[in-house]
């Protein structure tokens, strides 16, 4: 009998795969991928020890929100775990619909569309409309979803330096095609930073640019009750496309894409991830929901989350720890070299913080760095830990 592991370990890939330096340098650093055995609000817990998490993207705390939790048992009780196809092949649900005109109708758009990944939404908020022939203008520190989108739709692509409006408008000045894209994140995941957003759509109108909008960080974190970047900007009807993941503030798994009613029916014909993926689950959409119910009405959330991140930002300034000009709860913490980045790393570590190292070409070169999130449910005591462990790292380095 053949056993077909033995057959594909014949094939010369895996000698490409047995050398790989990202992957043995990880194993051996131990840097990702780790597996904690409990959690309880923002503690984890591995080999019997209790770590603060603040690397995570909870940022309103809802992940344990009991009236979420409920409506996941109820969706997964009345519905059952999946739709099990893609909406084109064996229809949406109910559920679906509810979840983006609820969604729409927050946002100031006509209408959405839900997807089971943010990472899924996002490639989909271009491939579902730019096409070979159009240029699309693109932040330079743009997410791997947004990458992924921009090479799959075909369209050639110009980058800009980041968040820097008059690079981008040089670029159109002598590349300008009769499809112009911008692609943009209303906050920029890794760095915190906001994005121009009145600069860059002035450019935009000038050009008669279509703008595309990530607002995965800036969902329910900017904006009344946390609508976002754009109406934190009130510029929700100059932004074409906005497209967002659940799995941030809203504490959930999926995604969505947001426009006018034409813009969402053309981009259910046109992408591929909308027409060949499987509907999101029962239970992510009924999560969703609560959780967007939860931010409408329940504002305090959105209050802790910025009193925290008050506090934090003072712990980290009094350290004298560059934050590369963080506006939001996403904070980098620049420390330049990766060496340096990794013995702060194991230094947050042994005191119980735990965080993500991120390093260059994840970042730009000299830009290596510790990205940490705060959340509103971290409380006064994580947060002294949270100081504790700062002092010890930054004495490391
Ligand atoms: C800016 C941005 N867009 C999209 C995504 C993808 O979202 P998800 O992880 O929910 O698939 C992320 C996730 O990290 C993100 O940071």
């Amino acid at each position: 009998m053949a056993f077909p592991f033995i057959n594909s370990q014949k094939s010369p890939l895996w000698k490409r795969i047995r050398s790989d330096d990202s992957t043995r340098l990880r194993l051996k650093y131990d840097t990702y991928y780790h597996i904690f055995d409990r959690q309880e609000g923002t503690r984890v817990f591995k080999d019997g020890k209790e770590f603060i998490m603040l690397s995570s993207n909870d940022y309103l705390g809802l992940s344990h929100h009991p009236k979420i939790k409920e409506a996941g048992i109820e969706a997964i009780k009345k519905w059952g775990s999946s739709t099990t196809g893609a909406r084109l092949a064996n229809g949406g649900r109910i559920f679906h619909q509810e979840l983006e005109e609820r969604l729409a109708d927050f946002l100031g758009k006509e209408a959405c569309h839900v997807y089971s990944a943010g990472y899924l939404a996002c490639a989909s908020a271009i491939t579902g409309f730019a096409e070979r022939k159009d240029l699309i203008l693109a932040d330079k520190n743009l997410h791997s979803s947004l990458w992924s989108g921009i090479q799959l739709s075909g369209a050639r692509c110009e980058r800009f330096a980041h968040n820097n409006p008059s690079h981008a408008a040089e670029i159109l000045g002598y590349k300008e095609t009769d499809n112009n894209i911008f692609v943009l994140e209303g906050v920029y995941s890794m760095e915190g930073h906001i994005a121009k957003l009145p600069e860059f759509v002035k450019i935009a109108q000038e050009y008669k640019a279509f703008v595309i909008l990530d607002d995965a960080h800036g969902f329910g974190v900017l904006g009344k009750n946390g609508r976002g970047t754009a109406n934190h900007f009130g510029m929700t009807e100059q932004v074409d496309v906005l497209c967002a993941s659940f799995s941030k503030s809203l504490a959930g798994a999926g995604g969505f894409v947001a426009s006018t009613k034409e813009g969402i029916d053309y981009l259910r014909s046109h992408s591929k991830q909308t027409i060949f993926s499987a509907a999101l689950s029962p239970a992510s959409c009924a999560c969703a929901q609560a959780a967007l119910e939860i931010m409408q009405n329940e504002p305090e959330h959105q209050e802790r989350l910025f009193k925290n991140l008050e506090r934090y930002r003072g712990i980290l300034a009094n350290l004298e720890l560059d934050t590369w000009e963080s506006e939001t709860p996403a904070i980098p913490i620049v420390l330049g070299e990766k060496e340096k980045v990794y013995y702060f790393w194991k230094a947050l570590l042994e005191k119980g913080i735990y965080a993500i190292i991120s390093i260059a070409p994840g970042v730009p070169p000299g830009k290596d760095l510790i990205r940490t999130a705060i959340s509103a449910s971290h409380t006064e005591e994580d947060l002294d830990r949270i100081e504790e462990a700062m002092t010890y790292a930054k004495s490391k380095i």
